[in-house]
């Protein structure tokens, strides 16, 4: 812990041993030679001798791994992609519109190459990227919430026109609000005979969402996933927000993150989805996210191809994890090969240790509920 004896104390700073009791008594401590002292009474000691006493840092990988961390100067950002998740109550049309926006943006000859499901995707809008976290991202949404962790830049909550505001309609706007991130309505099944937008609106007004056209700040934009009526407003709209967002990072240093999703495949071991969120992540990077680390073997991105590197705002599947991530884990690529897996060792470890600790305490509240 935290203390120092009298005796070592009289080793570090070179003052007797009768010197520093006399000290301590006069503070009112009635010291021996072999009496521990706290760090607060031994600073007091050493500063009536002008001396500073400091607590030593621990070393742990942990700390070097924060200490890698660092600001990026403005000179090293560029402009990123934004990050979107789709959010509302359920079926309301959150995946319709999701497959609508992925088939109507990929290119005749990557048709074919959708194969994978990642849980996160990017689209082309006009030579632009928007990078969308699908339903099991939602999850990720408030698991990285709760971590403090933010990787969404905007939320587009979908409010189906023929059902209005519902319970989970206002659990996303809470959300939304809790996370700070600018809200973009989009009012869903327009092509229903029974669609009723204004009712919509009338609804999001008690919920602190005004649409524009009512005189508010909200944008709200009436859409169809069947009919693709107003995706292309929609899109439009993200990338508008997106620009006053200002949205930065810096592409060359090593990769950051947040786990998406995880998973254990039979052939290919753990497999975990991750948005980076600055530098860029390099096949043979190592890295750790949670209790996991390794050396990425794979890059996979959301067409199901092989990539060698993934940049900012980009979601990418990891192979080389030698343990499965949870999401909302922070991902980390580090320069030093064994700092990662010291750092998962540590945090294993501390587990271990507040495990065994939880089960001392209650197998001692049990011996004493049972005399
Ligand atoms: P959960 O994932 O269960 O929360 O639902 P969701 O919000 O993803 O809704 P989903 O996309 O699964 O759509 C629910 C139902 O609404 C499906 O039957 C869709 O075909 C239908 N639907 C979605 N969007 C539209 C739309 O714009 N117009 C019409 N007519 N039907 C829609
Ligand atoms: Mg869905």
């Amino acid at each position: 812990g935290d203390t120092i004896t009298v005796r070592d104390l009289t080793e570090k700073i070179g003052k007797s041993a009768s010197e520093i009791i006399k000290k301590l008594f006069l503070l009112g401590n009635m010291a021996t030679i072999n009496s521990e002292i706290d760090f607060d009474t031994a600073q007091l000691v050493c500063s009536d001798f002008e001396i500073t006493l400091e607590r030593k840092q621990e070393q742990t990988a942990e700390a070097a791994l924060v200490a890698e961390d660092f600001d990026d100067a403005e000179e090293n950002l560029q402009p990123r992609p934004p990050v979107v998740t789709i959010m509302g109550h359920v079926d309301h049309g959150k995946t319709s519109l999701l497959d609508y926006i992925r088939k109507s943006r990929v290119t005749a000859g990557e048709a074919g190459g959708i194969t994978q499901h990642i849980g996160a995707y990017t689209v082309d809008v006009d030579g632009r990227k928007i990078t969308f976290l699908d339903t099991p991202g939602h999850e990720a949404f408030t698991a990285m919430r709760a971590r403090g962790t933010q990787a969404t830049d905007i939320a587009v909550l979908v409010v189906a026109a023929d059902d209005s505001v519902m319970p989970q309609t206002v659990e996303s706007i809470n959300h939304a609000k809790a996370a700070e991130v600018p809200v973009i309505v989009a009012i869903n099944k327009m092509d229903k005979p029974d669609a009723n937008p204004d009712r919509v609106k009338q609804d999001l007004t008690q919920y602190g969402l005004v649409c524009e056209d009512w005189g508010g700040e909200t944008i709200c934009v009436p859409v169809s996933a069947v009919t693709g009526q107003g995706v292309d407003d929609l899109l439009e709209m993200i990338l508008l927000q997106a620009d006053m967002l200002q949205l930065q990072a810096n592409p060359n240093r090593l990769g950051k993150g947040v786990i998406i999703e995880a998973k254990l495949d039979k052939a290919r071991g753990p497999l975990a989805t991750v948005l980076l969120q600055n530098g860029t992540l390099h096949v043979g990077d190592s890295i750790i996210a949670g209790l996991a680390s390794g050396k990425v073997r794979a890059l996979i991105n959301d067409k199901g191809e092989r990539v060698s590197e993934a940049g900012p705002s980009m979601p990418v599947e990891i192979m080389g994890f030698d343990d499965v991530p949870s999401a909302g884990d922070e991902m980390i690529a580090v320069g030093d090969d064994h700092l990662s897996r010291q750092v998962a060792d540590e945090r294993r470890e501390k587990i271990k240790a507040s495990r065994e600790a939880t089960m001392a305490k209650m197998s001692m509240e049990n011996l004493f509920s049972s005399i």
